[in-house]
């Protein structure tokens, strides 16, 4: 919908790039049988087990067992996201990305601007002359240096300022009013902000799309922060990312807190690998946006009661997301903020170092304060919610907690153990693993068959009628086949309001007519019977099964190649799982026959 047309970059990339040639370019290929072959740029090896197959477009490492095409390769060799290894390919290439420009990127392009201009305004109004939001930020400890990197600014103290100053540069009164810096009153308009500091939220292209406002000194409300725009959905973005991001790459990991004056100010005392998620419960898609850079998490929210309610709930979105959690309490002060302008860089690495607790760990000890344990009715209680905190945890890791706190709270393991199995586990649906599978994974489109294209209708009519299975899908970006069918869900995606169904005449908006005549003709034609669940339901296990068979396609392909590879440098232990995923795989399908 709106930049980049990439799926046609990837249709290109995938017909026109050679692996072996991407693949060839950083590191010796060896010829082998009808493959190449090259010591694994991803492990430490001596011995080459790394294979690359020119005609099935794919390559295989039979020591790590890492796996992917030339857009795999590329996202993890440069340590990329999926736009990112595109973008690199196609420039290498001379393959060109279309615009996929429409009468809405127009308007979203001047928002930009009129952001950007705006924060130029704070920005100049806080640095130019003495005035009370430099005063009030130096008196909070922040530097120049780091007012200047965040782009920290101040409203003047008039009434229309910003407001004069954007129209005399040429920006429309509908687009001041459409992004909350203007308010009318009577014909004539207001700034939005006054008297406050300004702190501009930056996405990760660096485009600003909204602002904080705060107030100076005590008042109400303390935050003022930009309305949702076309520019500016609060769900998709962390504060501060556009200054952190290589810091957390560099890292490892990502230090999550919840004020804007807490990223401000850690990142100004050093520990630079962290973003906000400023006062909106963590989302799904901020989690996304996370993991792009790293797969760690430290929740570090505020003391407070409060800030235990979102760490709580801010776990549990980033574990469905895949990522590996741990929790962080300030002992001292009310945020990570006053913790780190009292004991520095160090004191807080400290602190880090000595306090932070994996996530079940910290379930658990919040837990605990609850329960009495003396008392035996709420000993037992307490238990069962151990149990029930473990049954949502991998076997591996279920097993290490079992023994972990049978062991604490001196229970016996077996009891726990089958208090933890006792009522059935949701049924692990394939697809719950598999929605952690890297997108260029399932991509790979392959021919596009009637029925696939059926599918995809049937999703996006399910979808008009219950929005909430947008999110369902998110792990099969392989159910949507044709550009159009892909336009549409980039568009739901952008619109998505939890709780609030779709309108074809509002997506018609960020669609091209051809695109929006797909919709149309879907609404019109497709009928759901009694139960949009049950239909929902069997478009599911559709996926599953296609991507079960494409699965087991691929299996076939590895093995081949294994038969091809000199047998001492092929790991034993990684065929057998693949057979033994094979087997299940077969399994699964006879189950059905
Ligand atoms: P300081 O008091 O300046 O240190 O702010 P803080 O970051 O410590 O704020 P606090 O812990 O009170 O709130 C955390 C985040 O919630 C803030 O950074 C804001 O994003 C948001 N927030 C706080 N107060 C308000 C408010 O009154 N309105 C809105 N919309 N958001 C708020
Ligand atoms: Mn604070």
């Amino acid at each position: 919908m709106s930049g980049k047309n990439y799926s046609k970059a990837v249709e290109d990339i995938k017909s026109r790039v050679s692996i072996v040639e991407v693949i060839g370019s950083v590191t010796p290929l060896k010829r082998a049988g009808s493959g190449y072959m090259c010591c694994c740029p991803f492990h430490k090896e001596k011995t080459p087990s790394f294979s690359v197959s020119e005609s099935r477009n794919f390559y295989h490492c039979f020591g790590c067992g890492e796996s992917g095409d030339a857009i795999k390769f590329v996202q993890k060799y440069y340590n990329l996201d999926f736009q990112g290894a595109v973008e690199r390919l196609c420039q290498q290439y001379g393959i060109v990305i279309e615009e996929t420009r429409s009468g809405d990127d127009q308007k979203r392009d001047e928002y930009y601007e009129a952001n950007r201009l705006a924060a130029r305004y704070f920005y100049d109004t806080l640095s130019k002359s003495a005035n009370k939001g430099y005063e009030y930020m130096a008196k909070r400890g922040l530097s120049a240096k780091t007012m200047q990197w965040f782009g920290i600014g101040y409203t003047g103290e008039g009434w229309s300022g910003l407001t004069d100053h954007l129209l005399k540069n040429g920006v429309s009164r509908e687009t001041l009013l459409a992004l909350g810096l203007s308010s009318e009153k009577n014909g004539k308009l207001f700034d939005k902000f006054r008297s406050r500091v300004m702190f501009p939220i930056i996405n990760v292209r660096g485009k600003v799309i909204g602002f904080g406002g705060r107030i100076i000194g005590d008042g109400e409300p303390k935050y003022l922060n930009s309305p949702e725009s076309p520019v500016y959905l609060k769900k998709l973005n962390l504060y501060g990312i556009n200054r952190s991001k290589d810091a957390i790459l560099r890292e490892g990991f990502a230090i999550l807190v919840e004020g804007y004056m807490d990223c401000v100010s850690l990142y100004q005392s050093g520990v630079e690998n962290v973003t906000a998620s400023c006062g909106t419960a963590l989302t799904p898609e901020q989690a996304k946006l996370l993991k792009r850079y790293t797969k760690k998490v430290v929740l570090c929210y505020d003391s407070d009661k409060a800030g235990i309610n979102a760490a709580l709930r801010g776990i549990d979105v980033l574990r469905e997301a895949g990522m590996e959690v741990s929790v962080l309490n300030v002992d001292d002060g009310k945020d990570p903020d006053e913790y780190v302008k009292k004991h520095g860089k160090d004191g807080f690495l400290d602190l880090l170092k000595n306090k932070a607790m994996p996530d079940v760990d910290y379930k658990v000890s919040i837990l605990r304060g609850n329960y009495d344990l003396k008392d035996q009715t709420q000993g037992i209680k307490f238990f069962k919610e151990i149990a029930s905190i473990i049954r949502g945890l991998s076997p591996v890791e279920a097993d290490i907690y079992i023994q972990k706190y049978a062991r604490e709270y001196s229970i016996s393991e077996g009891a726990l153990r089958r208090e933890v199995e006792s009522t059935q586990p949701e049924k692990e649906k394939s697809g719950q693993i598999v929605a952690r599978q890297d997108v260029s994974e399932s991509r790979q489109q392959d021919v596009v068959t009637a029925a696939d294209v059926n599918l995809e209708r049937m999703l996006i009519r399910l979808i008009m009628v219950k929005s909430s299975y947008l999110d369902k899908l998110s792990g099969y970006p392989e159910g949507f086949v044709t550009a159009k069918g892909r336009a549409i869900k980039d568009a739901m995606e952008f619109e998505y309001k939890p709780g609030a169904e779709f309108e074809a005449s509002s997506l018609a908006n960020s669609l091209t007519d051809e695109e929006s005549e797909y919709l149309y003709r879907i609404i019109d034609n497709i009928q759901i019977g009694d139960s949009d669940e049950l239909a929902f339901a069997d478009c599911i296990e559709r996926l599953d099964d296609k991507r079960a068979a494409k699965r087991v396609h691929r299996i076939h392909d590895i093995l081949e190649m294994a038969d091809a590879m000199p047998e001492e440098v092929v790991d034993q232990e990684q065929i057998n799982k693949l057979l033994t995923e094979l087997q299940t795989l077969q399994n699964r399908n006879r189950g059905k026959n």
